[in-house]
């Protein structure tokens, strides 16, 4: 049974954002507005997560229960959007087990989860029925208004549309976040009904059917009121990007990453980084990237789902997509390690070089403009510069094996599948297209002719005759 439910309220279309995607799933920070929310609950301490959804609720069920496998989960649909009122009321036979339920609402990302703990416990220490967080706003425009009375008790919540031009003037205003007692539930929100201005079933008015009934209600004040902001549009989607950002930027410092010209690097959520890593101007660390301690990450670098070890130097304008760099490698500058790319220990790759589904051993470089695709590369290899792996035959991938040792000369075509064996050496210009043995050389280029006086024999003249003609 679970003590404390989340009810998420996540159903509505969003019309503000003038997008075909349920408002839920908009990211901040590459996770969707509803993961934020979901996760400071999770870290408030509730143990059951609820969620009600309606417009794309296939797609916005599908992303939360990948993201929340291990999760106690309860979907309900809320078929037509009839108010918040209404979606609390579809959540009712999913938490009749609950002894509290906080409610949410799924846009609103930069919940901090440290005061919604303090919220639910609050509630509880006061031993509360109601509970419902507040702040002062700067502009109360569009927000629900907190009536109190002359003991400064909470009266009722009064929307923006149904409000009195006396109640307008309230800056209290009502933050969407709600702790109630569970058993109250069911006929507070039986009772409600819309009599209001936009015919819906306000959640909001269970504070004063509660209050009216002599339950202990109150307002709990957020110290901070920038979290607990709402997201109806593009424009506060941006906020809330910037909001979160600057958050996790000051958390990577706290933990003594060097992060230059700060407004210019982006860190999505979940990205960690270690102590004494320096990020340069405009670096972007994507997805579930990794890096680890003491790495310098220079300017205009994008890894995407990639794993940085300690001590790995990654210079301008690297490009890398679930790829993987061991402790002490070097990219760049300008490579593109695209997936399954796996850099050993010490190992180099340096301009223009282009990776897939290549693991380059320890030690191993390749320094200067290539292509490894499909390729497997042993330890201390020395990938001349021009190198390309002709994997794929208009049909099918091939793999390229290159033993330890190897070194192959620049401006060498290894033609898949082939393999050379440990410390054999390629001759540049060669097209290998078959296995070259352990220890052996291999040479494969026509012998080179040369033709003495085809100058003073043939080009002078030609050149000559030429002239003539034209003057
Ligand atoms: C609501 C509050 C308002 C408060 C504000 C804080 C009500 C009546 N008003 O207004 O007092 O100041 O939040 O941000 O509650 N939703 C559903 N089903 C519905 C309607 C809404 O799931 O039928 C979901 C929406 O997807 C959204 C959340 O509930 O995530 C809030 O709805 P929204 O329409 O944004 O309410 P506000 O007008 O912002
Ligand atoms: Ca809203």
């Amino acid at each position: 049974m679970s003590k404390r439910a989340a009810i998420v309220l996540a159903a509505g279309q969003g019309t503000r954002m003038r997008s075909a995607r349920a408002k839920v799933l908009h990211e901040v920070l590459g996770r969707p507005m509803v993961g934020w929310v979901l996760d400071a609950a999770l870290e408030a301490g509730v143990d059951a997560l609820v969620p009600v959804v309606g417009h794309q609720a296939e797609d916005v069920e599908a992303w939360i229960r990948a993201a929340y496998p291990d999760t106690d989960l309860a979907f309900c649909l809320q078929a037509q959007q009839l108010g918040t009122g209404d979606a609390v009321r579809v959540a009712l036979d999913a938490t009749r087990s609950a002894e509290t339920a906080l409610i949410l609402c799924g846009d609103t990302p930069a919940l901090d989860p440290v005061e919604i703990g303090a919220l639910l416990q609050d509630h509880e220490d006061g031993q509360r029925d109601l509970t419902v967080a507040s702040f002062y706003a700067q502009d109360p425009t569009g927000y629900g208004r907190i009536v109190r009375d002359g003991e400064d008790r909470v009266l009722r919540i009064t929307e923006e549309r149904d409000a009195t031009d006396e109640e307008r003037l309230i800056d209290e205003v009502n933050a969407g976040i709600y702790v109630v007692r569970r058993a109250l539930l069911d006929d507070a929100i039986g009772a409600l009904d819309p009599q209001n201005a936009q015919g819906e079933l306000y959640l909001t008015d269970i504070v004063e059917s509660l209050a009216k009934e002599g339950r202990s209600v109150d307002a709990y004040v957020l110290d901070d009121p920038e979290r607990a902001m709402g997201v109806n549009t593009r424009a506060q989607l941006v906020e809330a990007e910037w909001l979160l950002g600057a958050k996790t930027i000051a958390d990577l410092l706290d933990g003594g990453v060097v992060v230059q010209d700060p407004t210019s690097v982006r860190v999505e959520h979940g990205v960690t980084v270690g102590p004494d890593t320096v990020l340069a101007a405009g670096v972007q660390l994507l997805g579930t990237t990794t890096v680890g301690s003491g790495c310098h990450i220079e300017t205009g670098t994008i890894l995407r789902d990639t794993s940085v070890g300690d001590g790995v130097h990654i210079k301008p304008y690297v490009v890398a997509e679930l790829a993987a760099l061991s402790d002490g490698a070097t990219a760049g500058p300008f490579a593109h390690l695209r997936p399954a790319s796996i850099l050993g220990p010490g190992s180099k790759v340096g301009n223009f070089v282009e990776m897939k589904k290549t693991h380059l051993g320890a030690g191993s470089k390749a320094n200067h403009l290539s292509y490894l695709g499909d390729c497997w590369v042993g330890q201390d290899v020395n990938v001349g510069a021009g190198t390309i792996t002709c994997n794929y035959d208009g049909t099918n991938k091939h793999k390229t094996v290159l033993e330890d040792g190897v070194f192959i000369g620049s401006d060498t075509q290894l033609v898949a599948p082939v393999t050379v064996g440990a410390r054999a050496t390629i001759a540049a210009g060669s097209t290998v297209t078959e296995d070259v043995p352990a220890g052996a050389l291999a040479l494969s280029r026509t012998r080179q002719v040369n033709r003495e006086g085809y100058d003073e024999a043939y080009r002078k003249p030609r050149e000559d005759a030429g002239k003539k003609g034209t003057s």
